[in-house]
């Protein structure tokens, strides 16, 4: 209703007397939500940080370094001097600017190389670049599906998985988390339907566990019937998903440092077996602590702490002792199941880990978070 209301507002010269009860009347609705967010202790705040990312950053408002514990950057790449000078060149030699989408005048030899490079990576006939990852799921769907499809989806699956299950048409089944037998039981009822595809996260990015592919794809061919190459399908999506269609091709530069990245990757193991290893040590001294840690061996390490109001408090005790790491709360993960998640990076030293694990154990007894 009061959509109706901002855009009759809007439509009325700002200095109106009525235009002016609209607006009063939206933003009491929004403080009215605001309010019921900081109440159930899930506000998200933002801290700023003030220097390049890597294991040690610099947050405005506090005077020291602090080790950062909540990156993506697993592989330690985001500051890899390589990496900077290859957006460098990239930057240099291709240009800032997006000139459009792909297929007007959006497509450079930079981006068809690094398409060819992932593919090679993953060993696949072809890949498809997009802005995000993000935007690759919700293009997936939508372009892939019809009302005659049905898509069964893990129910921890990430938001941008579900987004994009919720812009396709197909029949929709959620199966339980990880969980094969109910997978099978959805796969049965979903034999009506002409395509039935399979959504599944690799890796859950906010629990630290991994999708058991192979007996995923052992219950696909026994129920699926047949499946389609991934060429044809990589085809399909730069015709039809919608993100790739309407968005600007990526800018040079990014193109540039990922190509390396991937370089740097393919060159030796050494950078996942560092961080293989830092994440056991993690694991388990952080257990040994009396810890409850989320997932396998994956380098997204959740500590589960169940409360938001405890994970809050204790993310922000573990800055004052020179670590950074965040609560995570609902909508981010279910209700009851605050967390803070710990991500270990290659470019951790020994000595980090182990001061992380000392501050979570000081702040974990001062709230009554352990014994
Ligand atoms: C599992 C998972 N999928 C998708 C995304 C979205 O990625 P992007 O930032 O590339 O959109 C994230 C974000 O961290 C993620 O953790």
């Amino acid at each position: 209703m009061w959509a109706g209301s901002v855009r009759a507002a809007l439509s009325r010269a700002p200095g109106s007397r009525r235009a002016h009860s609209a607006l009063a009347q939206l933003r009491g609705i929004l403080e009215e939500q605001l309010e019921g967010i900081r109440g159930a202790g899930t506000w998200k705040s933002e801290r700023v940080i003030t220097s390049r990312q890597g294991p040690r950053i610099h947050v405005d408002g506090v005077s020291e370094g602090i080790l950062n514990f909540c990156a993506n950057n697993y592989l330690g790449l985001s500051s890899h001097p390589e990496v900077i000078q290859a957006g460098l060149q990239a930057l240099e030699e291709f240009g800032a600017g997006l000139s459009s989408v792909r297929f007007i005048c959006g497509t450079q030899s930079i981006h068809k190389d690094l398409e060819a490079k992932i593919a090679r990576f993953h060993q696949r006939e072809d890949a498809v670049l997009y802005p995000s990852c993000f935007d690759a799921n919700t293009g997936l769907f939508e372009a892939l599906l019809t009302p005659e499809d049905a898509v069964l989806s893990d129910e921890l699956n990430h938001a941008s998985i579900i987004d994009g299950i919720r812009l396709c048409k197909a029949h929709k089944y959620r199966y339980r988390h990880l969980d094969m037998a109910d997978l099978e039981t959805k796969l049965q009822e979903a034999q009506k339907h002409r395509l039935r595809l399979v959504a599944t996260d690799g890796a859950f990015s906010m629990d630290g566990d991994i999708a058991p592919l192979q007996e995923i794809c052992h219950l696909a061919s026994r129920y699926g019937g047949y499946t389609t190459g991934p060429g044809p399908l990589v085809s399909l999506l730069r015709q039809r998903a919608r993100p790739y269609l309407f968005s600007n091709s990526l800018p040079p530069a990014v193109v540039g440092c990922a190509s390396k990245a991937l370089d740097l990757l393919m060159e030796s193991n050494a950078i996942v077996q560092s961080m293989a290893a830092k994440t056991q040590r993690f694991r388990s001294k952080m257990e040994a602590a009396g810890f409850t840690i989320s997932g396998a061996s994956h380098p997204i390490c959740p500590v589960m702490l169940g409360d938001a109001r405890l994970a809050s408090c204790m993310a922000d005790d573990m800055l004052k002792r020179g670590i950074f790491v965040i609560g995570f709360s609902y909508p981010v993960v279910p209700q009851g199941k605050a967390r803070i998640r710990v991500q270990i990076s290659a470019v951790h030293t020994e000595e980090d880990i182990d001061r992380c694990v000392e501050a979570f154990a000081e702040v974990g007894r001062l709230h009554g978070a352990l014994p």
